[in-house]
C-alpha cells in the first residue's frame, strides 16, 4: 500500500481560557518506512493508554448511549447520574440534551463535580467508537477500520484530534479531574507513528 505523505501542520489555536493562548506547534509527519512495526506497536500502546483513560472513555461508551463516571475524581465507576442517556442522536435530543448542563462556553472548568464545559456541543462519541472497558486490540481494530471510524485514514484521525475542543479539554480538564496521559501533541505523534508503521494491532 502506498501512503501519501504530507506535511501536517497542527495549529493549536486555543480558544479556551484554560489553554495557553495562541500556542502554535508543528507536528512532523514521519517518513514512510521510518517506523518499524515494533515501534508502531509501542506507539499504539501509548495511544491505548490515552483512549482507555477516563477523560476519553467516559464519553466513548458505545450502543448503551450512557456516558460513564469513572476515574479517581468519581471514587467508584458508575453510569452517569440523573438517568442521562444520549440516545441515537448521541446528544440527548430524545431526552435531556447534554448542553442543558454541559454549557457551551470557553470560561473553563474550576469547580469540582460541576458538569465539564467546552466551547462546543458536548455529546457522546458515535456508537462504533466504543472504548469503555475494551481491550487494546479491540480499540486498535476499531480505529483502523474505516467502516467504524467515521471513514477516516490515519492521517485524518490525527488531524481530527486537533480539531476538537473536547480533546483540548481532556488534557486540561480542571475541576480536580486527572488529565489524559502524555500531551495532545505527543498523542498526535504516536497516532502518526502507528499509522506510518501500517496501523499494527496487538494480537490477543
Ligand atoms: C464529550 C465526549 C467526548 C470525549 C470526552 C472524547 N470524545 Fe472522542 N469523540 C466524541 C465525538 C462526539 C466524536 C465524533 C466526532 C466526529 O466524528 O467528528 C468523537 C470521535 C473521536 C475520534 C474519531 C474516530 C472515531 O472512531 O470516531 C477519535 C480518534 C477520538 N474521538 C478520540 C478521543 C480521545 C483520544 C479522547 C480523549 C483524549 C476523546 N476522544 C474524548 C466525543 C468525545
Ligand atoms: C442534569 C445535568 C447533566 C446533563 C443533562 C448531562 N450531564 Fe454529563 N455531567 C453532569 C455533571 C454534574 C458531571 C460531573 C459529575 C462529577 O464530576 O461528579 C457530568 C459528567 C459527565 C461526564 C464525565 C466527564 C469526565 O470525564 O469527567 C461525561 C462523559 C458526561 N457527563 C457526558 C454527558 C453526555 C454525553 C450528556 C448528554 C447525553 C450529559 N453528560 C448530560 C451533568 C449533566
Amino acid at each position: 500500500m502506498k501512503t501519501k505523505i504530507f506535511g501536517l501542520i497542527v495549529l493549536l489555536a486555543a480558544t479556551a481560557t484554560a489553554i495557553a493562548a495562541n500556542e502554535t506547534s508543528e507536528v512532523t509527519m514521519p517518513a514512510e518506512g521510518s517506523v518499524s512495526v515494533e515501534e508502531g506497536l509501542e506507539a499504539w500502546s501509548r495511544v491505548y493508554e490515552v483512549a482507555s483513560h477516563p477523560r476519553c472513555s467516559n464519553c466513548h461508551t458505545g450502543e448503551s448511549g450512557i456516558p460513564m463516571w469513572s476515574g479517581p475524581s468519581y471514587g467508584k465507576t458508575r453510569p452517569h447520574g440523573m438517568n442521562i442517556s444520549a440516545g441515537e442522536s448521541r446528544i440527548g435530543a430524545e431526552f435531556v440534551t447534554c448542553g442543558t448542563c454541559h454549557i457551551k462556553t470557553d470560561r473553563g472548568n474550576t469547580v469540582p463535580h460541576a458538569a465539564p464545559m467546552v466551547n462546543m456541543d458536548w455529546q457522546l462519541a458515535p456508537a462504533e467508537a466504543d472504548w469503555f472497558g475494551k481491550s487494546s486490540r479491540e480499540i486498535c481494530e476499531q480505529l483502523r477500520d474505516p467502516e467504524r471510524n467515521g471513514g477516516r485514514t490515519w492521517q485524518e484521525l490525527a488531524e481530527h484530534l486537533d480539531h476538537d475542543l473536547i480533546l483540548h479539554w481532556a488534557w486540561n480538564p480542571g475541576g480536580g479531574r486527572e488529565p489524559a496521559p502524555y500531551s495532545l501533541l505527543e498523542h498526535i505523534d504516536d497516532v502518526l507513528a502507528w499509522g506510518v508503521a501500517g496501523m499494527p494491532c496487538p494480537q490477543g
